[in-house]
């Protein structure tokens, strides 16, 4: 059992654990490690230092919480801990969906655990539940709401009819969001968790960068008004699927009737769909962001240690040759103030309408040709989102002006 803990980082998560730990009186921190002697802290730590040697240096720790935001930093720090044999918590999505493969080497080699339950979906123990109770059954889908911040953001222009920069303002305020925003609203941070879900859901490793992924940022309120017309809403959905051996997965703006229950996720929260061959569908929901949503969650990893369980990477070392395609096509609405890359999309167009305001169209596309031109489409503040087969009949055509191609 655990008893000496290093803790690096007091942010959002870091705090939110201290918090806790100081409330229940066990797991409380040894030794803590943070980057600015210069900011202001409200919560009081004894054993307080700048230097990661500090904690790394100290043969006494025999269990480290990482829970920096700095991808390249908490790489330095988990390696370190794992070569070593010691375990690690970590809550650092982006450095454990973009280096799967090694840390599963890292802890193989040494003999050292890393978990990170925290990492996706907070509140929600779906690495646990993957882990455990899908452990020997296959799974087809997941598919979810992921970002805590960008569903806060989406469900405030919704329900509350303010506009994005002033939800995203708010939402940071509360401490959903990630020291680099753009990596909530860009669907960068669904991607990462999505890969992370993928290893434990079907054995797969893609890396983030492989997964398309168009965010909220450019959200018009054409397609605003167009959901709420047709009684849907529009969530950032991460889904990822298997047939055959080809995973689909990707992370896009979406569609949705009101009644779905991903449409009924709001706020910081999270839900998460899987489908799998004897369970059918299951659906589970929990606080997606938050300090002591975050908090809690690293603290039930500290129990999980402390009971000696790791993740036994069931479906991974099971796992036969299953390789990520993109050559399939899907409906998509799109909006945007300029035309010049949307010819370079090849969209077979069913309904266009061009206005004062720019362009608006429905139609089909394949996701190699949006991964491929993902960075022009943010950069020229392009809106796209996935339309859901239950909404297969959105039409702009509603929304009373002239329909330009209609097939
Ligand atoms: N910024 C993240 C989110 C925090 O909004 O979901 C939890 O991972």
């Amino acid at each position: 059992m655990s008893k000496n803990i290093g803790l690096f980082g007091l942010g959002v998560v870091g705090s939110g654990y201290y918090q806790i730990t100081q409330k229940i009186q066990q797991f409380i921190p040894k030794k803590v490690v943070v980057k600015d002697p210069h900011k202001p802290r409200a919560l009081q730590v004894a054993q307080l230092a700048y230097e990661a040697d500090y904690i790394l240096e100290d043969e006494t720790i025999d269990l480290i919480l990482e829970l920096i935001s700095d991808a390249d930093e908490a790489h330095h720090i988990v390696s370190n801990a794992l070569e070593k044999g010691i375990n690690v918590i970590s809550a650092n999505k982006k450095l454990i969906a973009e280096n799967l493969k090694e840390l599963l080497e890292l802890q193989q080699k040494h003999g050292s655990k890393l978990l990170y339950e925290a990492s996706v979906a907070a509140g929600i123990p779906i690495i646990e539940v993957l882990e455990t109770h899908y452990a020997l059954e296959p799974i087809s889908k997941i598919s979810g709401i992921l970002n805590g911040s960008s569903n806060f953001i989406l469900t405030k222009i919704f329900e509350e009819g303010i506009s994005y920069q002033e939800a995203l303002t708010e939402a940071q305020k509360l401490g959903y969001v990630e020291a680099n925003p753009y990596l909530d609203v860009s669907g960068s941070d669904a991607a990462s968790k999505l890969s992370i879900l993928s290893l434990h859901a079907f054995g797969a490793i893609i890396h983030p960068d492989n997964i398309l992924k168009l965010g909220i940022e450019d959200i018009s309120h054409e397609a605003v008004d167009l959901a709420k017309s047709h009684d849907a809403v529009i969530k950032l959905i991460a889904t990822a699927t298997v047939q055959e051996q080809a995973i689909h997965a990707f992370v896009l703006p979406t569609f949705l009737p009101k009644t779905h229950e991903l449409a009924q996720v709001a706020y910081e929260y999270n839900g998460i769909e899987i489908t799998s061959d004897y369970q059918g569908e299951q659906f589970y929901k929990g606080k997606g962001a938050g300090s002591y949503a975050t908090g809690a969650s690293v603290l039930s990893d500290v129990k999980k240690l402390a009971l000696g369980k790791g993740y036994a990477y069931n479906k991974y070392l099971q796992a036969k040759n299953l390789h990520h395609e993109t050559s399939s096509h899907i409906d998509i609405y799109l909006s945007s103030s300029n035309e010049t890359i949307i010819s370079k999309l090849g969209i077979q167009t069913r309904e266009f309408i061009r206005n004062e305001e720019g362009i608006q169209l429905i139609g089909k596309v394949s996701l190699q040709s949006l991964l491929e031109n993902q960075k022009a489409i943010e950069n020229n503040a392009i809106f796209i989102a996935n339309i859901s087969q239950e909404l297969a009949h959105l039409s702009i055509d509603r929304l009373g002006e002239k329909v330009l191609v209609q097939r």
